[in-house]
């Protein structure tokens, strides 16, 4: 389903320090982004607030309450900042938009939902998308997020369907400026509900590409079994690629995790399953 709507001005602290050494060095306006590095602005400096592009006014103590929060971005709209943080009843977790460098992560009950140690979300996608190249037809990207690997593999794909098991995920998308094409990008349908049942929906043979990019085997057994597999396999075209995020093949939970994914793979059907160790999955050939 597509719905218009225009994301509101982002901060976090890094655009903040931007602001605040603008003002030290006695300048009167200070060249940021406000939508999380996607685009850059001009804001004016005055002695008790900035002024924005459309006129609102943030003081400097709105301001220093955005640059003393390191975990989460703030939305600024008629002059009110407001966290991008919210509560899951459904899930009975916290879920807020962290900002990195350049694209910000999700911190689901504090645990981030990309790679951010040595890398960042945005390379993160990249290399996850790279693995299951050329991206050809239609997609099926089974757990959204963010939806950045969805909005990735939507550049090349004929259509990307994107599936999220919980409302409260998509209400961080809406505020967050890099997950923006999920609600404008028509070549992009969101469905909410659990992957693992959602599947069975789909026609065999639907999809030339999977991205299956599930939380950690802990949280999310399921979504790692031989029957979910078989799933997997059932919707792919003949000659489809399945990407799995696995976690740090380095690791010792990561690893013993692999191992298990690579047999239920076999199990389930997949003729070929090749390790990319620098996406932190495997890709399955069917
Ligand atoms: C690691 S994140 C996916 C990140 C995403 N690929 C991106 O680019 O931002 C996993 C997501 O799967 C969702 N999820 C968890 N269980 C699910 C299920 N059974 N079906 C669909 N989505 C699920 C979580 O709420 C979370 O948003």
């Amino acid at each position: 389903m597509m719905n218009s709507h225009v994301c509101p001005y982002v901060l976090s602290h890094y655009q903040v320090s931007a602001i605040s050494e603008a003002r030290q060095a006695g300048q009167n306006s200070a060249a940021i982004s406000l939508d999380l590095g996607l685009t850059q602005t001009s804001v004016q400096i005055h002695t008790d607030y900035i002024s924005l592009p459309d006129d609102q006014q943030l003081t400097w103590s709105q301001l220093e309450l955005i640059s003393r929060n390191e975990l989460t971005c703030y939305t600024i709209s008629g002059g009110e900042i407001e966290k991008i943080q919210f509560y899951s009843d459904f899930q009975n977790r916290f879920y807020s938009l962290m900002p990195t460098l350049r694209a910000p992560t999700m911190l689901i009950s504090g645990i981030p939902m990309h790679r951010i140690k040595d890398t960042d979300p945005h390379r993160d996608t990249l290399s996850k998308i790279r693995a299951v190249s050329p991206v050809v037809g239609p997609v099926l990207d089974t757990t959204m997020g963010l939806g950045y690997t969805a909005i990735e593999a939507a550049k090349a794909a004929e259509h990307v369907t994107t599936i999220e098991l919980d409302p409260t995920v998509e209400e961080v998308c809406r505020r967050n400026p890099w997950s923006q094409g999920l609600f404008d990008n028509p070549k992009i349908s969101r469905l909410i509900g659990d992957a693992y049942d959602v599947i069975e929906q789909f026609e065999d043979g639907s999809f030339s590409r999977i991205v299956h990019d599930p939380p950690m085997f802990s949280l999310a057994g399921d979504l790692y079994s031989a029957d979910f597999y078989r799933q997997l396999l059932r919707v792919l075209k003949p000659r489809g690629r399945l990407f799995h995020y696995i976690g740090d093949p380095k690791s010792r939970s990561g690893s013993g995790v692999t191992r298990g994914v690579v047999r239920r793979l076999h199990e389930a059907g997949f003729q070929r399953v090749k390790p990319r160790p620098e996406a932190f999955g495997v890709v399955a050939y069917n």
